[in-house]
């Protein structure tokens, strides 16, 4: 197993290109099994875990994938297979993706019920009651969702989330792009990721108005095209490059990005004395006076993301006072909070609200990965801690940062990545 091994106390200053974003891929990739006959042109596909996950479960459904210098190339000509084991699926929770599109264009999928997800209770409810307004039968029996359709093809309808689900709006705009008359949505997730799923499906002759809003308005159409397309930046990853530059009083441009998707970040570091300057495709920030506190609450899009969490929590450790930070997405996303307390920390829990005490001292030791982001948020803290610090279980961290760790220390950071055993 892989550990990485971080020499604290470097300040991270330079430049970087955002890598592309997870968070889109998965949904844009899934998305390619609506086309029976063509093959897509996907780029800037960060290598990923995730990513390696998502294209085996393709691949085991029958797609032709080549993937190379973050290029995707994808045909689902030849699917044989309309069922996602749990094998694959207990891997990543977003393989439910392929629900939507097989359901639209086989009429038929039968995907294993996700499993658990270490922060908490993730329910795909919403998934299976958009699949059910557009016309599919749900059973769930042996750990397997079975969806089926009586006629030809899914039907159009209203569809109202009573919560903002961005995998949800992801399925049900893939079932909808092909089912017969119009479909609408409402309280639809309007996170750039679906933001960017709109334009792909579009962009294969999909009919959708309203991209962008909470309202979505879809008319199905006969089929859909293979097409060439360019993923959109990862916001995550540069929100959590911007953090380490201020969490190490450096100076960091982030280039290839869009600074407007990240309106209520880039507030917040400012609001936690950094200065942010923005071109239209670059970021810069400079860390150069001591951070203030700054309380923030995750929503969903366009307000804070709860994927920038714990990453902001790590970095409220060294502010100059106390900081609240509260989760409404999901209320028990905090098991990195014991871990940055074996750090030196002091951080309380009340219900879904993180009380952060800084400035702490933290001084390195061995700390636990829990789940993507708690990671994040511990490889910032390691930036700062005296000493050394190892981050365990980092396959946490390669789902969804590119080679962080060479970012990192092309940046001035001194980490190593190193094998370990556990017992
Ligand atoms: C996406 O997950 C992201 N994952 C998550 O990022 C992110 O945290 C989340 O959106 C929120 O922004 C991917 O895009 C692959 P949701 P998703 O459905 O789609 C409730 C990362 O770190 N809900 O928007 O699974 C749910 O419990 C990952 O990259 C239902 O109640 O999230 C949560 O409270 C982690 N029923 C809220 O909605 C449902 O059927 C938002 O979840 C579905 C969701």
């Amino acid at each position: 197993m892989d550990k990485l091994v971080i020499r604290g106390g470097r300040r991270i200053s330079g430049s970087i290109t955002a890598s592309g974003s997870k968070n889109s891929s998965l949904p844009i990739i899934a998305a390619t099994l609506l086309n029976k006959n063509g093959t897509f042109t996907l780029h800037r596909i960060p290598d990923l875990k995730d990513i390696t996950t998502f294209t085996q479960l393709l691949r085991y459904l029958g797609a032709d994938i080549a993937f190379s210098d973050n290029t995707l190339k994808i045909s689902s000509r030849n699917i044989k297979n309309l069922q996602a084991p749990y094998e694959l699926v207990k891997k990543m929770r977003a393989s439910i993706y392929v629900l939507g599109p097989m359901l639209a264009r086989f009429g038929h999928a039968r995907v294993s019920f996700p499993g658990g997800c270490a922060f908490g209770p993730r329910p795909i409810d919403l998934h299976l009651m958009a699949m059910e307004k557009l016309g599919a039968t749900i059973t769930i029996k042996t750990g397997f969702i079975d969806a089926t359709i009586q006629g030809e093809k899914l039907h159009g309808g209203n569809i109202d989330f009573p919560v903002s689900s961005v995998g949800a709006t992801g399925n049900a705009l893939m079932a909808a792009v092909l089912a017969e008359g119009t479909t609408t949505i409402n309280n639809a997730a309007a996170e750039p990721e679906i933001e960017t799923l709109c334009n792909f499906l579009m962009a294969m002759g999909a009919k959708i108005k309203g991209t962008g809003t909470t309202e979505l308005e879809i008319e199905g159409v006969k089929s859909l095209d293979a097409i060439e397309f360019h993923n959109v930046f990862d916001r995550i990853e540069t929100g959590t490059l911007l953090a380490a530059a201020a969490i190490t009083e450096g100076n960091i441009t982030i280039h290839d990005v869009e600074p407007e998707q990240m309106k209520a970040v880039l507030k917040k570091f400012v609001q936690a004395g950094c200065t942010v300057d923005t071109t239209e495709n670059s970021i810069t920030l400079k860390s150069q006076h001591k951070l203030l506190p700054t309380d923030v609450t995750a929503k969903p899009y366009p307000a804070f993301p709860t994927d920038m969490q714990a990453q902001w929590i790590a970095l409220m450790t060294q502010a100059d006072g106390t900081s609240h930070i509260t989760d409404k997405v999901y209320h028990e996303r905090f098991q990195h909070i014991p871990e940055l307390n074996r750090l030196g920390a002091h951080i309380e829990i009340h219900k879904n609200q993180a009380i952060v005490h800084g400035p702490k001292r933290l001084s390195g030791t061995k700390v636990m990965s829990t789940d993507l982001r708690a990671s994040a948020s511990l490889v910032l803290a390691g930036l700062v801690a005296e000493g050394t610090t190892e981050v365990l279980r980092v396959y946490h961290l390669d789902r969804g940062y590119e080679k962080i760790e060479i970012k990192l220390n092309n940046l001035g950071a001194d980490i190593s990545r190193e094998k370990y055993n556990e017992f």
